[in-house]
């Protein structure tokens, strides 16, 4: 059973935060958003919760989706929800599916990074938004910010978990959205002025 680690416990606080600035920033009310890697469930339940949109929980492990079945299920809300098992490079959702797509903390895990975007790509909608990367959002306090990037750091020394899969974030969005993709609707955020944590893309379909 994929059971959220103590890590995950800590950050609880940060996803209705990230998910209430992703309603604000997107004006998000209705239609179909996908939590792609959502492991257990946490950013798409917390867009249920606050939204009328259907989700799509999706994830390569069917642990993972169980915990989020089970989270979801829990939430006492009322939106359409899917689980489904997929790997983010061969998406089972038709073209111009999703009006918005949300990513967090699984990009440095996929095999082929610029594979799985281009897909996120194929299935976003014109006029859609997808938000794809990792971090702890605007709205959280900076003392937050500091206790739980001391202690990802810690964690990260200890279970000597090595990431990113790539050395330079911005260097593989634009190989892999510019060069390979040829998508140039797309901007770099990050959540600190010198750009070290906090690094998220935000690709946008020309309606
Ligand atoms: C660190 S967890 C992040 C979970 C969640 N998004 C969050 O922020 O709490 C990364 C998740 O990405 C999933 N994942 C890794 N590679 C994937 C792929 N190629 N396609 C879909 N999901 C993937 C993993 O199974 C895992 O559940």
């Amino acid at each position: 059973m994929h059971k959220p680690s103590l890590f995950y416990s800590m950050l609880s606080p940060i996803y209705p935060l990230l998910v209430q600035q992703f309603v604000d920033d997107y004006s998000l009310e209705r239609g179909i958003a996908l939590d792609i890697g959502t492991g257990p469930g946490f950013l798409g339940t917390e867009l249920a919760k606050i939204t009328d949109m259907t989700v799509y929980f999706v994830d390569l492990s069917e642990d993972a989706l169980r915990a989020a079945k089970e989270r979801f299920d829990t939430s006492e809300t009322d939106n359409e929800a899917h689980f489904v098992q997929a790997d983010v490079r061969a998406l089972p959702f038709e073209n111009d599916f999703a009006d918005f797509i949300m990513s967090r903390g699984s990009l440095w895990f996929w095999e082929e990074p610029e594979k799985g975007l281009a897909d996120i790509y194929r299935v976003l909608k014109p006029g859609g938004i997808a938000v794809i990367g990792g971090g702890l959002g605007r709205y959280i306090p900076q003392s937050m910010r500091k206790r739980l990037v001391a202690a990802n750091k810690e964690r990260m020394k200890t279970t000597g978990e090595k990431r990113p899969c790539f050395e330079d974030f911005s260097r593989m969005i634009r190989s892999a959205l510019l060069d390979k993709a040829g998508v140039d609707s797309f901007r770099l955020i990050s959540e600190d002025d010198e750009g070290k944590s906090g690094k998220w893309v935000e690709i946008h379909k020309r309606a």
